[in-house]
């Protein structure tokens, strides 16, 4: 359904103290998200990953590459042409506090888009409102939710509702950008499922960001992971075999820092350090992440490896000239994520 095809967006700013800054947001990003289906994308903070979800519906532009929706491509489209396909990508953000107006009960945040959606699907009062209730329905929420305001809600139902609002629309696709991340850990398993649920039930394709590899891992099921790092995708292919096998230190660094697999550990020669913070300025011509790679050899340095397919998976593609398989060590502090 979305094709993307080497999507670059840089950002050229001025600081106060640092002079002007540019910063590679994504280095030629490829992805084919099908009608149905799921990617995921995972990153620690900064790699770029809420600037895609952005140009993926419509809320920022990208400088180079191409997007296609349903094969047409949007980078040739005058921005009043554009605007029917990015409707049918919907973005869930992270934080269902500030997406919902304070002032509107549920009732009248659902009714304005259907009143909308109605002028072209011609819809009657009486089935608005009964478009409304089975929205409700849809992702788990009793009828009386309509009457309430977004302060009387938790946070898990409020972003149930931010869900509801989106689907009035009829999206085909849906972006989740850390969709959970700021919602009580008692909830989100529920919200993760309903997402899962649409996308099985309702056939909604679903691309969903996070920096979380148990999220990422959940829904991505039967799905592609795409590894971002510094704007660029070094490691993709089935989540399963991606999550499994990983061959990309940062990917087996990002693996580390996954509670569940403390204890099935075992430390020896590859053992991996927690990672430095992540520094922006550090500019190199070779592999983005030889600064911070603990098995970074002098060659790293030289040359930016591409994409390559694993010989055994044709489907699992990696950018590092040392792939292989390595024990993952969890330490303390990579645990505590
Ligand atoms: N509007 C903007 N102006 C300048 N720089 C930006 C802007 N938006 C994002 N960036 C920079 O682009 C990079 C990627 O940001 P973002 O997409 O928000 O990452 P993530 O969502 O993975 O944390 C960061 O270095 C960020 O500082
Ligand atoms: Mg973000």
């Amino acid at each position: 359904m979305i094709e993307a095809r080497n999507i670059t967006r840089t950002y050229t700013g001025r600081g106060a103290f640092t002079g002007t800054r540019t910063v590679h947001a994504l280095r030629g990003v490829d992805f084919t998200l099908p009608r149905g289906g799921a990617v995921s994308f995972i990153g620690e903070s900064g790699c770029g990953k809420t600037t895609l979800g952005k140009i993926l519906t419509g809320l920022e532009s990208f400088d180079g590459g191409e997007l296609l929706v349903d094969g047409t491509d949007l980078s040739k489209l005058s921005a009043r042409r554009r605007a029917p396909y990015f409707r049918r990508i919907q973005l869930i953000h992270q934080d269902p506090y500030s997406a919902l107006n304070p002032t509107r009960d549920v009732g009248q945040i659902l009714g304005d888009p259907l009143r909308m959606r109605a002028r072209e699907t011609g819809a009657t009062r009486t089935q608005q409102r009964e478009r409304a209730a089975e929205l409700l329905e849809l992702v788990g929420l009793r009828p009386g939710t309509l009457a309430k305001y977004p302060h009387q809600l938790s946070g898990g139902q409020r972003q149930r509702v931010v869900i509801a609002r989106a689907l009035t629309v009829d999206p085909e696709a849906l972006v989740a950008d850390e969709s959970v991340s700021m919602i009580d850990v008692s909830m989100r398993l529920g919200v993760l499922s309903l997402l899962r649920d649409l996308r099985e039930r309702l056939g909604i394709s679903l691309l969903f960001i996070t920096h979380d590899v148990a999220t990422a891992r959940y829904l991505g099921e039967g799905g592609e992971l795409h590894v971002i790092y510094r704007g660029q995708v070094i490691e993709r292919g089935p989540t399963d075999s991606v999550v499994q096998q990983p061959v990309h230190p940062y990917t087996q660094c990002l693996l580390s820092a996954v509670p569940v697999l403390r204890g099935l550990e075992e430390p020896g020669p590859d053992r991996l350090v927690p990672l430095a913070a992540l520094d922006e300025r550090v500019a190199t011509p070779g592999c983005l992440f030889a600064p911070r790679c603990p098995f970074a050899t002098d060659g790293c340095a030289d040359g930016r490896p591409g994409l390559t397919a694993l010989p055994a998976d044709g489907a699992h593609r990696h950018a590092c000239l040392h792939p292989r398989a390595r024990r993952v060590v969890a330490t303390e502090a990579a645990a505590v994520h």
